[in-house]
């Protein structure tokens, strides 16, 4: 069977990272005008490191869950399995998934504001940080901030409205183009979560609860 994952936020939130919308989410500490927008990089560069290099230091501390774990075994079936994340960690990739599809970026790779050049980035980054290839000081996470298109939309179109089931999983559905590739789906589509999302009524199946228990349980039932 041809599967299509998109992940969210809840899908990492049990290896301790917080989610965006939910209480006590980054959304309700900080201010995503200052710290995820190119107009709060233009105004303050310093508070955007620090937010990002707090975030980085996160990641590193936690470990893939049961839930990252599983959809990296079912890759590896048989089962056509392409997954594609909103999220910015490596969880995926340390569980073992093999090319995971970044719409929003990583947490982990740095990206030249002047030249677009990438590179893997230190734990920490700051303003002044000189590009590897142009030199310039305007490097910046390379995550896909608010006003900005998403990385890969046309795979990801394909992926998703190719598919025999197109999954969500941990999102809320409450940011586009995201929250709308369920519209593109053609084959069955499945959303699972700790609660009904902003689109569950665009879903043919639900499946509610914790990413660790139900995604492993899920995953068990297809192989
Ligand atoms: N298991 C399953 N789902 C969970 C869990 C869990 N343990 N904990 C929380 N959830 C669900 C919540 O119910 C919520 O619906 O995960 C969802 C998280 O929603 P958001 O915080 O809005 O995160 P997400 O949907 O990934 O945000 C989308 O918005 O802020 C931007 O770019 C950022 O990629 C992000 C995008």
């Amino acid at each position: 069977m041809k599967i299509t994952i998109l992940t969210g936020a809840g899908v990492s939130a049990e290896s301790g990272l917080g989610t965006f919308r939910d209480a006590g989410g980054l959304w309700t500490q900080y201010d995503l005008n200052d710290v995820a927008t190119p107009e709060g990089f233009a105004r303050n560069p310093a508070l955007v490191h620090d937010f990002y290099n707090a975030r980085r230091a996160n990641c590193a501390e936690a470990s893939p869950n049961a839930a990252h774990e599983a959809l990296a075994a079912l890759a590896a079936g048989a089962h056509d399995v392409t997954l594609i994340t909103q999220n910015i960690d490596d969880l995926h990739h340390r569980a073992g998934s093999p090319d995971v599809i970044h719409m929003h970026g990583e947490l982990m790779r740095a990206l030249c504001a002047q030249c677009d050049a990438r590179w893997d980035a230190p734990l920490v980054m700051s303003p002044q940080d000189p590009c590897p290839a142009c030199s310039a000081k305007a490097t910046r996470p390379d995550v896909v901030w608010f006003g900005e298109i998403p990385y890969h939309m046309d795979a990801i179109a394909q992926a998703v409205a190719t598919a025999d089931l197109f999954v969500a999983i941990g999102t809320s559905a409450e940011v586009y183009p995201a929250a709308g590739l369920v519209e593109l789906a053609q084959g069955q589509t499945l959303e699972i979560n700790l609660e009904p999302s902003a689109r569950a009524n665009a879903f043919d199946a639900h499946r509610f609860g914790p990413a660790t228990q139900v995604v492993p349980a899920w995953v068990a039932e297809l192989r």
